[in-house]
This record gives C-alpha cells, structure tokens and sequence, in this order.
C-alpha cells in the first residue's frame, strides 16, 4: 500500500440536498469536507473489500460507489467505507418508504426508470428495517436477529456502494443478491418471534411480536416486489419483450386469470397434501362472471402465495379429519371465484369441523400453529405446514395491495376462507406501515395518473377562463343597458324586462360557479389525506371527468367493453350538462339583447304616439314575465312527448312481457309498470303525438308572440330540435324502460285529459290496422337471435353451447323422425346370448354404462331380448349363466318402432310404455335408446 497520504476529494453536493454525515460529523451541504487520510490503493483497497464483504457475485472490482444523493468520495480506505456506510445508514433511517401504486410500478417499466427509484428507495426501506430490529433491546442475545440484521446490512453496504452507471449489470448483480438474500427472511422473523415469546415472554408478548413481524414482513414483501419487478424488466428488455402491452408487464400480468391461478394452485396443494398425508382432497373451483369477468391487473405470484396457503390449510384439516379416503372425497373443499367493477373476491371453504371457537383470530398470530410439533419451533415443519406464518402471511399479501382477507370458521363444520382484491391499479396502493399502525385511519394518496390529472386541470383551467369572460360580458353589457336606459322615461315593462336579464344571467353565473367550486376542492385531493368520510364526498363531477380521462388507456383488461359503456354514459351526461348551460346563457342573452330592446321599443313606441302598423298594436297573448316561464314548460313537455313516442313506442308488447320475466328485478319491475298502458298502443300513440304537435305549436307562437316572426321561427326551432326532439330521444333511446316507468302517471293523466280526441282516433286505427301485435319471430329467427345473444355474452360460452344444443333440439323436435336420431346397428352395443355372467361380463357391462342392453342370438340381426342392468343383481357371478337364459327369467319387452315414425310419437309411446328403447325397422334394423330422444 502507498505510505503517502493524500486529500480525499468530494464533490460538492448538489443544492437542496441534506448533507451526509460521515464519521458521525455532519457537513454543510455547500462545503466540500475535508478530511486527512492515509493514501489507499484503489485497486487494492476494492478488491480487499470484495473478498472481504461481498463475494464474488456482487461486486465487479471497479471504482465502486457513486451516491444517488450527495457526494461522490473518488478513493476511501476501508475504514472510511465504514464511516460511510454508516453515515449513510443515519442518513436513511429517518426516511419514510414512499408507497407506490401499482399504476405507478407499471408506467416505470423501463429497467434504467425503475433502477433509479430502486437505488433510493430499497435502501431506505431496509434502513427502516435495520432499525426496527436494533430499536429490540438485546436484539444481538436472539440468533436469528443477528442473522437478519448481518444480511440486512450487506444488502444496505451493497446497494450504497454500486453504481448505476455506464450499464445495469452491476447493480443487477446486486439486487439479485438482495433478493436471494430475503427469502429465508421470513421464517426467521416467524422464529425469532417465537424465541422472543417463549425466552422473553413478560417483556415480548403477542401484543408485540405480531405488529412488529406484520411490518417487517410488509416491508420486506414491499421491497420484494420492487425488486423482483426490476429483475422481470431487465430480463424482459434483455430477450426483447418489454414493452407495453405485452402479456406481462415485468412480474405484472395485465390480464391476470384468476381462476386458471386458482385451479393451477389446487392442483399443486394437491399433490404436495397427497405426498405429505397420503391423502388427496377434491378442490373444486367455480367461477361466476355473470356481471364481470375475474380477471384484472395484479401480481400472480402474489395470488399463487395467498391461494397456496389457504389451500394447504384447508387440504391438511381435511386430510386430518378424514377417517378413510372416501371421507376425503365426502368433504370436497369449494374455491368460488367471482367479480364486479372494483373487486374480484375468491372463497375458499372446507368442511374439516372448523377451528375451535377458543383460537379465535390467535390463527393470525405467528405464533399460532397445530402442525410441526418437533423438539424446537419449525422444526417439525413440513412442505404442508409448521410454522404458523401460512395465513398472516397471505394476509399482508393480501393487504398489500388494497385487498382483504378474513376467515370465518363454524367450528365443527368447516372454515371459509374470503380474500378480496382491488381491481383498479390506481386504487391499488401498497399498504405501508403507518397505515398498519394508525388502522383505521385511511391514507389518501394520489390516485390519479399525473398526465390524466394534468390534462384535467388545464381543461378546468380552461371552463375557468371562459366563465370568467363571460362574466365580464355580462357585467359590461348590464351597465351598458342601464346607461341606455337613465336617456329613456323607465316604464314597468323596462323593469320587467331587466330584471328578468338580470335573474337569467345571474342564475346562469350561480349555477355555472357552484358547479365549478366542487372541482376546484377535490382537486386539492391530490396527495392531500382525507378521512374516507371527507373521500366519499368528493364530488360526482370530478369522477365523471376523471372517469372519462380514464377511458383514454388505464381501463382495467378484462371488463374493457363495461367500462366503455359507463364512461360514454358519462360523456352523454356531460355533454347534456353542456348543453344545458349553453342553451341558459343563450336564453338570458336573447332576452338581454333581443326581446328586452324590443320590449322597450314598443314602449317607446306607444309612449311617443309613433305612427305604427296595426300589427305592432296587437296585444301579446300573456305578459312578458309568464311567457318565458310558459316556454320552458312547453320545451319541457315537447321533450317529454318526443321522448315517450320514441322510448315507449319502441318497447313490443311481447319484448315488455320477456323483461318482466327476466333476471332483472329493477327492470321487471319498470316493465311491469308500463305493460298496462302500453297495451293501449294506438291510443298511447295518438296521445304522445297529439301532446307533441300541440306543445311544439304553441311554443313557436308564444316565441313569435315576444320577439318578431324570424326570431320566434329560429328559437322555437333551436329550442324543439335540441330540448324537443334530439336529447330526450337520445336518452330514451338508451333508457326507455326507467324513463318510461317513471313517466307512467303523466302519461296516465294525458291519455285521460285526451280522452275524447284520442279514443276515437285510436279506435279508427284500431279497426283500420287490426290489433297491435308483438313482434312475432320465426324458428329460424328465434334460432338466430340465440345464437347472436349467446355470442354476446348473454350466458356463459359453455352455459350458452349447451343452452344452443337443447334449444335447437325442442325447436326441431316436431319434426323429427326416429331415423334422423337412432344408433345405426353397428355402433350400437350387443351381448351375444351365449355370454356368460360372470365376474369379468358384468363388470364390463357396467364399466360401459348403458342401462338396457339388447341381446342377439347368431348376429346382430337376431334379436333375443332385452337385459336391464339392474337386473343382474340378481345375477351370481359363480353361477356364469348364460345371458340368453337370464333374460328369460325377467322377460323384459322392447317397442318397435318404423324408421319415418315422428319421434313425438315415439316419445308418447315410451310414456305409456314404461320402456326407453326401441327397435327401428325397415333394413337394416338399427337400435334408438332414450338418450337419443333426449
Ligand atoms: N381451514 C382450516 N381448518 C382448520 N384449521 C385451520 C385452517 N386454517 C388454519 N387453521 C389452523 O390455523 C393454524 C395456523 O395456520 P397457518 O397457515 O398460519 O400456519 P400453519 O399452517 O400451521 O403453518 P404454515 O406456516 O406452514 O402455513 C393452523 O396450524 C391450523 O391449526
Ligand atoms: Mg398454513
């Protein structure tokens, strides 16, 4: 080593930045230290500590550190690479883990993004670590600790030492080390607990070991997942797969098949329960995606863990309470999968009597197991169970995420087992710590992708600076019109007609900022904690907005086409929210600009004694201040009617009837109300229509009345089309039956009020048209319309196939003739009436299943008689009779039947005739059984 000393030489950090403390001193973070040392070798000195500290694997003898925060040492000693790290580690220490969101994880797939947030945070998540395990007074005393903490520190020295740059490989190297170094983690946590308990049980109860193992271990699975997504990343980019939409998104699969995990999973808790217990229990798993499909966005080695875990649990208590093998297969255990648009849910549940009422939640305590009773704790712990981590393990996995899990035992019955997952990634935060120790209280952190967040807020910025220009307009224009007015003699109407401006424009800016101040508070939510009572008061608007952004690419895989539906529904809704606000400020300013001037020219007009028309003498039919008041409701109804000829017009009567049968209670219910009245078809017509004429007439003559005849033309016409015509056809359309059920009393009373109009009219029709009737579909049609609801997802696909084949079968039923369905001669199956009854016959003649089989004598096309199956109970073995004698004992009779009898027939002669199986005649004679009927 060179006896030279030389002066270390830091650079400074950069601004901003906390400053490092080495040697337990403390820098300024703009002074660069400086510190006298004896001269080192480089080389030397990094090839002394990686023999010394790392081993080969982890450290390639280069210039090793390059720190991600403050100052980059050129060439330390090893005693300074001690203060260092140490400096370092106080340094993290205090540091919070910052929890990611599973979107967040998935916009970071480019291994150089990751590796950055990685190089920061797994250090300060393992500090966190490390400090809880000193913060145990004589933590060194408890073997595991010691073991933990030795290979925390590595895993810290480590990761603070490598650089990132020019390539990954290192700190590839490195983390591959760290995660190797985790996985006997956490059964050494799970036994270092146990010693605690059991050497130190006054001062470390279960009050303390499981928080204090939930949160280590939450931190670890944190960390994990940070770090196995890393490693997904570069082994993906390596091979040339990484990019988005890729199956796998790193250790991230976007369209996640629970179900198939879940079978997979039983498969394997199978085999590892047989080869531990010598016994297999039956898994079954059923899936039910009638309102949406379990699949979503998640981290299937997470899933696989939960799912193994409980299972063991379940197969072993099976296994155990079990007397014989046949008890196994009595005590089947029921994994049920299923979903809705936030959570997908799997149940497990066994039927192995339960876990005593006593235990109670002990089950989720590390501590707390029935297996692996050997000399010391763990010790007898098989593949199968043993160390009691199984369920609070899976718990935090599960919680991890966002989810749930929680277990329900009826003790001497079985146990249920219920794991709940979020579906949306956004939603799906990790859980750190303080949210463990603070429970109940709910961390809100920024849910929203920041480019979806950011583009809503430049379009809020937007709708802010209109507001604010049109308010203003309306300010100047008010002003303007009042300084018009002082050079005029004020009259009632000039009041009138201002104040309702004044009303219009100040209702329009009432309403246009109180539908903006809500946005505004919610969007303080960003990264701010709200309690979840302040959360569910967020407001509705911004979610719509929020939601639509969504639409742009985060949608959840697997329920895409649901979310589409909902967020058009939002768009529909925000537009028609647009709408109307436009259309309010297009009323106050033709009433500010158009009808008010012409109101006080009138005014004027007669104040003056001008010399008019005899058109402008002609009295308006209601004062000014009823009129607009009347054509908001004209509008109104001409909506309603418009709406209601198309919404309830649409709706068959046969189509209505199907709805109130069907599934869906709400709109059975909503069919049901409008079945009665939509049974008088013509005359609900005739109503609908005469409401809308005379609605819509009288709205372009009150329109006229006010302003000149172009004017009232151009409004009433915007008005109808728009208010009339296109929007409440446009959501009666798509919700015909709610409006409808809705609107049934209004509808009551027109057609009541119309009575004498319509009734004839609807009569006339009646006897001109004939009754209405429903749609009426033709077997191919019906045929058809199956098919196409099925491939629609109506049912299920298999549900759906088997749903064809029956529904196809009745429909051609009729039709049918006993050859189109029978068993040709030489497929079907034969004794030969010389067979023995023996041992090996019968066996066979059960092995293949049929009930009734047909006995021929020297070929088929003798035929003897008939055996029923269950008759050769009667049969001995020993006796080896031949099956020609047998038959004779019971004489059992087959019908005969011709190869063009309609199967119709055929059916009603299997009723009366008790038998199932006929002969088909006319050569060649061939055998139809009653499976075929079926
Ligand atoms: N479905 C179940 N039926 C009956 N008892 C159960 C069931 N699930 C859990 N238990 C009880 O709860 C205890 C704790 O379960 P846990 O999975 O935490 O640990 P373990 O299975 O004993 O060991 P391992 O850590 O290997 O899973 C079990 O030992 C068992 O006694
Ligand atoms: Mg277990």
């Amino acid at each position: 080593m060179a006896a030279a000393s030389r002066r270390i030489r830091f650079r400074l950090p950069r601004p901003g930045r906390l400053a490092p403390s080495i040697g337990g001193r403390r820098f300024n973070s703009w002074e660069g230290p400086r510190i006298q040392v004896e001269r080192v070798d480089p080389v030397s000195s990094a090839e002394a500590l990686r023999r010394r500290r790392y081993g080969p694997s982890s450290w390639d003898g280069q210039v090793p550190w390059e720190r991600g925060s403050m100052i980059v040492p050129e060439v330390l000693g090893d005693d300074d690479v001690e203060a260092f790290i140490k400096g370092e580690l106080d340094h993290f220490v205090p540091m919070q883990p910052r929890p990611v969101s599973m979107q967040e994880v998935l916009d970071m797939l480019e291994p150089q993004r990751i590796a950055k947030f990685l190089h920061v945070e797994v250090p300060i998540r393992i500090a966190e670590r490390i400090r809880w395990i000193q913060d145990i007074p004589n933590w060194e005393d408890i073997k595991e600790l010691r073991e933990i903490h030795t290979s925390h520190m590595k895993v810290f020295r480590d990761l603070r030492l490598v650089q990132r740059r020019p390539t990954l490989d290192a700190f590839t190297a490195v983390v591959q080390h760290a995660l190797h170094a985790q996985q006997p983690v956490r059964h050494k946590v799970a036994i270092a607990m146990h010693r605690l308990h059991t050497e130190r049980g006054e001062e470390f109860g279960s009050g303390f070991t499981d928080p204090w193992a939930d949160d280590f271990l939450l931190n670890c699975i944190g960390t994990e997942m940070l770090m196995s997504q890393y490693l997904a990343c570069v082994t993906m980019e390596d091979s040339g797969v990484l990019q988005r939409g890729h199956a796998m998104a790193g250790i991230i699969d976007p369209d996640c098949d629970v179900a198939q995990i879940c079978r997979d999973t039983a498969m394997r808790v199978q085999q590892i329960t047989e080869d531990n217990t010598g016994r297999c229990p039956l898994i079954q798993v059923e899936v039910f995606q009638e309102r949406a499909i379990p699949r979503f966005s998640y981290i299937p080695g997470f899933l696989r863990f939960i799912m193994t875990e409980v299972l063991k649990n379940s197969c072993r208590a099976t296994a155990e309470v079990a007397k014989s093998d046949r008890d196994v297969q009595k005590r089947p255990i029921n994994v049920i999968v299923c979903a809705d648009d936030h959570e997908v849910a799997i149940r497990v549940s066994d039927r192995a009597r339960g876990i005593p009422f006593g235990v109670g939640p002990k089950v989720w305590s590390y501590l707390y197991t029935t297996a692996g009773k050997g000399p010391s704790y763990g010790e007898g712990a098989t593949s199968l169970a043993g160390y009691g981590i199984g369920l609070p393990l899976s718990r935090l996995y599960a919680r991890y995420l966002g989810g749930s899990l929680n277990l329900v035992s009826l003790p001497g019955y079985g146990t249920s087992v219920d794991l709940f997952l979020r579906r949306v990634n956004a939603n799906q935060v990790e859980i750190a710590k303080y949210a463990l120790e603070e429970r109940g209280k709910v961390v809100f952190i920024k849910t929203h992708p920041e480019k979806h967040w950011n583009c809503y807020m430049v379009i809020k910025s937007c709708g802010a600076l209109s507001l604010k220009i049109v308010t203003t307009f309306r300010n100047v224009s008010l002003v303007a019109y009042g300084a018009m007015m002082l050079g005029e003699p004020i009259k009632p109407k000039h009041v009138t007609g201002y104040a309702l401006a004044l009303v219009g424009f100040l209702g329009y800016t009432y309403f246009g900022n109180a539908r903006e101040q809500p946005k505004s508070v919610a969007a303080s939510d960003n990264g701010v904690e709200r309690s979840p009572h302040e959360r569910q008061t967020i407001c509705q608007e911004e979610k719509r907005v929020y939601a639509w952004f969504e639409l742009t690419g985060k949608l959840n895989a697997g329920h895409r086409s649901t979310q589409f539906v909902r967020y058009f529904g939002c768009l529909v809704r925000w537009i028609l929210g647009e709408c109307v606000k436009v259309s309010g400020f297009f009323v106050a300013t033709l009433t500010l600009f158009t009808l008010v001037p012409q109101v006080v020219a009138a005014g004027n007009n007669t104040g003056t004694g001008c010399e008019c028309g005899e058109a402008d003498d002609v009295e308006p039919i209601l004062p000014l201040y009823a009129t607009l008041p009347m054509i908001a409701i004209l509008v109104a109804l001409s909506g309603l009617f418009s709406g209601l000829t198309l919404g309830l017009m649409g709706l068959d009567v046969i189509g209505l009837q199907i709805v109130q049968k069907g599934e869906n209670k709400e709109m059975a219910r909503c069919a049901a109300r409008i079945a009665p009245i939509r049974e008088s078809g013509n005359q609900l017509l005739c109503t609908l229509l005469l409401g809308n004429v005379a609605v819509n007439s009288a709205l372009s003559i009150l329109t006229a009345d006010i302003a000149s005849g172009l004017v009232g033309f151009f409004v009433s016409t915007a008005l109808i089309v728009t208010f009339g015509e296109i929007l409440p056809q446009a959501a009666c359309s798509r919700y015909a039956l709610q409006v409808g059920a809705r609107t049934v009393p209004i509808v009551r009373f027109l057609m009541i009020l119309f009575f004498v109009i319509t009734k004839p009219m609807s009569i006339a029709l009646d006897w001109l048209l004939g009754q209405e009737v429903g749609t009426i579909h033709s077997r191919t049609e019906l045929m058809e319309m199956l098919k196409l609801q099925i491939s629609l997802g109506a049912v299920d696909a298999e549900e759906g196939k088997i749903a064809q084949q029956v529904a196809e079968g009745a429909l051609s039923f009729r039709d049918k003739q006993v050859g189109d369905i029978m068993t040709p001669l030489e497929d079907a199956y034969f004794l030969n009436s010389d067979t023995k009854l023996g041992y090996d016959a019968i066996r066979e003649i059960f092995e293949t299943g049929f009930s009734r089989i047909p006995i021929y004598g020297r070929d088929k096309h003798e035929y003897r008689g008939l055996l029923y199956t269950k008759d050769l109970m009667l049969a001995d073995p020993e006796d080896e009779m031949k099956v020609g004698d047998f038959i004779q004992i019971f004489g059992r009779k087959v019908e005969t039947v011709f190869e063009e009898t309609k199967l119709v027939a055929c059916l009603n002669a299997f009723k009366k005739g008790g038998t199932h199986m006929a002969l088909v005649r006319k050569a060649p004679v061939k055998v139809m059984n009653c499976q075929d009927v079926d």
